[in-house]
């Protein structure tokens, strides 16, 4: 029996197999430590739990209209206002299943078949099955070569061509946790304009920035950038709230409606029970958010500084909870991938291949882990290198 074409050459998850890799080595016994889970440790907030539990103990657990409950799409559409300076109001905005599901609705929405879009590297690994999955062409778009992972404007505009529809577009990055400064975002804005691209803004990550770094959306850069930005964001990574699966996407009143339409035929209304969650966390910041903040910084320094004294070179992580150090002298023929493979067997590291981000001389580390296995993270890292040639 044959599959379909499209998904015929997709890959699962590269990054949610190797987490599953190293839960069942754990399962089996194994002191393992896994970084390479891009999932906040901490519990969900008292707000989230508490409303969650309020709507099943309500006993009205129902369908919803398709894009989500209106008092959530406009809670959502205020928090934009405050949080990017976005004047996005209820009709903008689409409650979907998480962000993952908001970013392949917006691919759905706006790729036709040999539409061309752009990745900047090191770009997140579902960007490029995404992309794949609605028929559209992923172009890859190499950074800056000096290791900071700043993007290359000059690259930028090469990969341009007359197919280009759109750009995906991630900061702070996962997996480099790099920042695009106000400059950096409007020098993007102008290139959008000009050639008359969308851009898929993922800002999942939107609220962890450190050093005094800056998260500009592209949204807020004019009016004209808003009416081709699909901004997505979601509940899992700034409320540590993964399993509610919650995310949305807010775009022009055209667009947001025909997503909705889209999310009514495929998949219905988002979850009742974690819409009111998400509706509290959002109404009310939770008391947890401003320490777990606090706590990725104190970790993000933990593990710049570990790489430091291991010599290793990374580019300066000022946002989201990764490292990502270039390996690349340390590889062997079988690249990131080998390193990563040995690396889990001789010391139960887990870390993520560079190449699932289209950077294969790197390997990318969540530091969303307990400081006292950070510093153990590294003890064996450590050891890992000085046993190799
Ligand atoms: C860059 C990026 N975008 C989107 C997501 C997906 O988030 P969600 O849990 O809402 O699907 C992740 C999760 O790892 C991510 O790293």
């Amino acid at each position: 029996m044959e599959l379909s074409q499209r998904v015929s050459s997709l890959k699962g998850s590269v990054t949610l197999a190797l987490a599953a890799a190293a839960k069942e080595m754990a399962a089996a016994g194994r002191d393992v430590i896994n970084m390479a889970v891009g999932e906040p440790d901490f519990d969900a907030p008292r707000l989230a739990r508490e409303a969650a539990i309020a709507a099943v103990e309500s006993g009205a657990v129902k369908y919803t209209p398709a894009a989500g409950l209106n008092s959530l799409r406009q809670t959502v559409a205020r928090h934009l206002q405050g949080s990017r300076g976005v004047p996005y109001e209820a009709g903008n905005v689409v409650i979907c299943h998480s962000a993952k599901h908001a970013l392949s609705h917006a691919l759905l929405a706006l790729v036709n078949p040999g539409d061309e879009v752009l990745l900047l590297n090191p770009a997140w690994s579902s960007y490029s099955s995404q992309v794949k999955l609605v028929g559209g062409v992923p172009v890859q778009v190499e950074p800056l070569a000096d290791g900071t992972c700043a993007p290359d404007f000059e690259a930028l505009r090469a990969a341009i061509s007359g197919a280009t529809k759109g750009i995906m577009f991630n900061s702070p990055s996962n997996p480099s946790g790099y920042v695009w400064s106000r400059r950096e975002v409007e020098e993007l804005a102008a290139i959008c304009v000009e050639h008359d691209l969308w851009m898929i803004s993922d800002e999942i990550y939107g609220r962890l920035v450190f050093d005094g770094a800056e998260h500009v959306s592209p949204a807020s850069v004019s009016e004209a950038m808003r009416a081709r930005t699909i901004l997505v964001d979601g509940a899992s990574k700034v409320f540590a709230m993964t399993g509610y699966r919650m995310g949305y996407l807010a775009a022009s009143p055209d667009l947001a409606r025909t997503v909705g339409n889209l999310q009514s035929q495929v998949s219905g209304c988002p979850n009742y029970i974690s819409q009111r969650a998400f509706e509290a966390c959002l109404n009310e910041e939770p008391e947890e958010v401003e320490g777990m903040i606090a706590t990725f910084d104190r970790r993000r320094r933990i593990i710049v500084e570990g790489l430091e004294r291991l010599g290793l070179k990374a580019p300066q992580p000022k946002g989201a909870f990764y490292a990502f150090p270039d390996l690349s002298d340390r590889f062997d023929e079988r690249g990131s991938a080998g390193f990563c493979a040995d690396l889990l067997e001789a010391e139960a590291l887990a870390t993520v291949p560079g190449e699932a981000f289209g950077a294969p001389r790197h390997i990318r580390l969540s530091y969303a882990l307990g400081e006292e296995q950070l510093v153990e993270a590294l003890a064996r890292l450590e050891r890992f290198l000085a046993s190799r040639p």
